[in-house]
């Protein structure tokens, strides 16, 4: 391994933004579907035992298909765990990410039983290795403004201190953000900041709908397609909105045809905060780290860019003051030498 490689694999990482149905790699998922006793469908994994799926709608209806083998507490725990410790592998000190109660209600699940089981995976990877783990609890854009509603008030009404924040992922090209107001209201007005999923699969015009109409949030979830709108650009880094950018989804889901057309440089040059992210590590072939290593080889960025995206991160969290603290101590203790 080059030793530029080993440096940036040293790096404090901090991870804001990956869907934790969508961590789970084949061979868990294989695991877990079995001692559930459910049958995979033949189709859902490539002859090279990936995830088979070849655009934004059959990526969804994949990740709901392994989504839908979880049915115990112990299944959170260790899908919890075994992301958390490939992270923590990797150099993340830190990582947030989405849970989404609408896929296990599906399967019967009890909000309480993700919970716990989530919880015990984030105790026991720190025990483990260190890292933390923390929660943020999303809806689901294409199941509609009244379930989001109730996901935000399940949320509200059962706090827990590792659920940092509210957010929605899902088809972004369904309803228009007016539609979520209320939903992100009832987070927003109990104390938790808010990120939303906009400018992936839709362009600009989806962010504006995003920042007028839910201005509550803090957080864009990718937003990259905002470079196609210099003003756009402008009003990101003027209201301080950090974006959680996830290239190597954006390069897998086909939204720029190659790494020179993605607009992670022009971005940062727009002085916007951004974070590095895995977004759905298997389905992209991804992780932190390779986004990291993805950034020195493809973006030319070097270890004092990408320490000082590590330390954008840290800012833009949703972690409670103490431990965003500790977080910027560590990024700034690492040396480049
Ligand atoms: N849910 C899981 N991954 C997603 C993505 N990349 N965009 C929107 N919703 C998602
Ligand atoms: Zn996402």
């Amino acid at each position: 391994m080059k030793l530029i490689h080993q440096k940036i694999r040293q790096i404090p990482k901090v991870e804001l933004h990956s869907h934790l149905e969508g961590t789970i790699q084949p061979s868990l998922v294989k695991k877990i579907a079995k001692r559930n006793n459910i049958k995979l469908r033949d189709g859902l994994f490539t002859q090279q035992g990936d995830f088979a799926w070849n655009d934004f709608v059959t990526f969804l209806k994949a990740y709901d298909e392994v989504s839908s083998c979880l049915k115990h507490s112990k299944d959170y725990r260790d899908i919890t765990y075994d992301y958390l410790k490939s992270c923590a592998l990797e150099g993340t000190i830190y990582a947030e990410t989405f849970i989404s109660p609408d896929h296990a209600a599906e399967m019967g699940m009890s909000y309480e039983d993700v919970l716990s089981g989530c919880t015990q995976g984030i105790d026991d990877a720190e025990r483990d290795f260190g890292i933390i783990g923390r929660i943020i609890v999303t809806c689901v854009r294409h199941l509609g403004p009244n379930q989001a509603v109730r996901i935000a008030q399940l949320m509200v009404d059962e706090p827990h201190p590792y659920i940092v924040g509210f957010g929605m992922g899902g088809d972004e090209s369904q309803y228009v953000a007016s539609d979520f107001t209320p939903a992100f209201q009832i987070a927003f007005d109990a104390g938790y900041p808010c990120t939303v999923h906009a400018g992936e699969v839709c362009g600009s015009e989806s962010v504006w709908d995003a920042i007028n109409h839910l201005p509550m949030i803090s957080r864009i979830g990718h937003g990259v397609r905002s470079a196609e709108d210099g003003e756009l650009i402008k009003t990101l880094a003027n209201r301080k909105l950090s974006l959680e950018v996830c290239p190597g989804s954006n390069l897998a889901l086909a939204l720029y045809p190659d790494w020179k057309s993605h607009p992670l440089k022009q971005i940062l040059k727009a002085g916007i905060s951004v974070s590095l992210n895995s977004d759905d590590p298997p389905f992209f072939n991804t992780s932190v780290g390779k986004e990291y290593q993805n950034g020195a080889e493809h973006f030319n960025l070097d270890l004092k860019q990408l320490i000082y995206i590590s330390r954008m991160a840290a800012e833009s969290s949703f972690a409670d003051t103490k431990t965003k603290a500790y977080l910027i101590k560590k990024i700034n203790e690492w040396s480049i030498d």
